[in-house]
């Protein structure tokens, strides 16, 4: 039995990887989906998936860093749907470096996408879910806004404080039936992931207790718990979905 049948669904980032398997399990779940990526043309084949599961899909190129756009995406989704139940921030970049090395623009460009982003797409969605007196939001952050990462000041800083806004607004919004979780994924395997050396994949398998990567669907799963009435009790929580690699 599908446990979101009826239910709007609105994913960033949608046309790969993780968000990809997002939008493909809500719609197996039984959503209807607006999905985001910054070209239209890129979300073809997540569109295709959802189609053939059986459930509506509609396209729309964003960059989540500008709010006239997200604004627009927001709007575009509620006129086609008439709701919004749910909305999954998963658009996200790195720009890994030292910081000895690490430019102004290399900062601003990491933050931009995957902390105002967030913050701009959940301010846009806010306004139906208060109306409607009900939405559920996700947001992917990271284990290293957790833990930190030589390399990675920029995203580190990022997605710790996507954990503080997630913590922040889902006190602002529980009495008015928004519940607001993150995610804080380890190592999955995606085109993001693979971007890393050999030597660099080989040294984080050995710091995962399960010895194993993570996968896509293993996140997508976590957003489906978090989506649905099953967690109707979570609010401001941080699921770490990483074999054991920080507890
Ligand atoms: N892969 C991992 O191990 C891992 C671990 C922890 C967290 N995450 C997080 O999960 C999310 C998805 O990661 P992934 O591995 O699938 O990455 P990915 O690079 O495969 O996919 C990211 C998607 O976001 C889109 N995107 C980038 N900038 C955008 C923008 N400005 N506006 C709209 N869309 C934009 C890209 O086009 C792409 O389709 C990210 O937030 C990432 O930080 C990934």
């Amino acid at each position: 039995m599908a446990q979101l049948q009826g239910k709007i669904a609105m994913v960033t980032g949608a046309a790969r990887g993780i968000g990809r398997c997002i939008a493909e399990e809500l719609a197996k779940e039984g959503c209807d989906l607006a999905i985001c990526d910054l070209k239209e043309e890129w979300l073809a084949e997540t569109a295709e998936a959802v189609k053939t599961i059986g459930r509506k899909v509609k396209c729309i190129a964003v960059d989540v860093s500008n709010s006239a756009q997200v604004n627009a995406a927001v709007d575009g989704a509620v006129t086609e749907f008439g709701r919004l139940d749910i909305l999954v921030n998963n658009a996200g970049i790195t720009k890994d470096t030292f910081i000895i090395r690490m430019t102004e623009e290399d900062w601003d460009a990491v933050i931009n996408v995957n902390l105002k982003g967030t913050f701009l797409f959940t301010k846009a969605a806010t306004k139906p879910m208060m109306k409607q007196k009900s939405g559920n939001i996700v947001n992917i952050a990271s284990i290293i806004g957790l833990m930190g990462n030589a390399g990675q000041c920029n995203y580190a800083a990022s997605k710790a404080g996507v954990i503080a806004f997630t913590k922040s607004v889902a006190k602002e919004l529980a009495s008015r039936n928004v519940r607001v979780n993150a995610i804080a994924p380890g190592f999955i395997q995606t085109k993001m992931t693979d971007l890393l050396s050999e030597e660099v994949k080989q040294k984080m398998l050995e710091a995962i207790p399960m010895k194993k990567f993570g996968t896509a669907e293993d996140v997508a799963k976590t957003v489906i718990f978090l989506s649905s009435d099953a967690s109707s009790y979570l609010t401001g929580q941080v699921i770490s979905v990483n074999g054991g690699m920080l507890m």
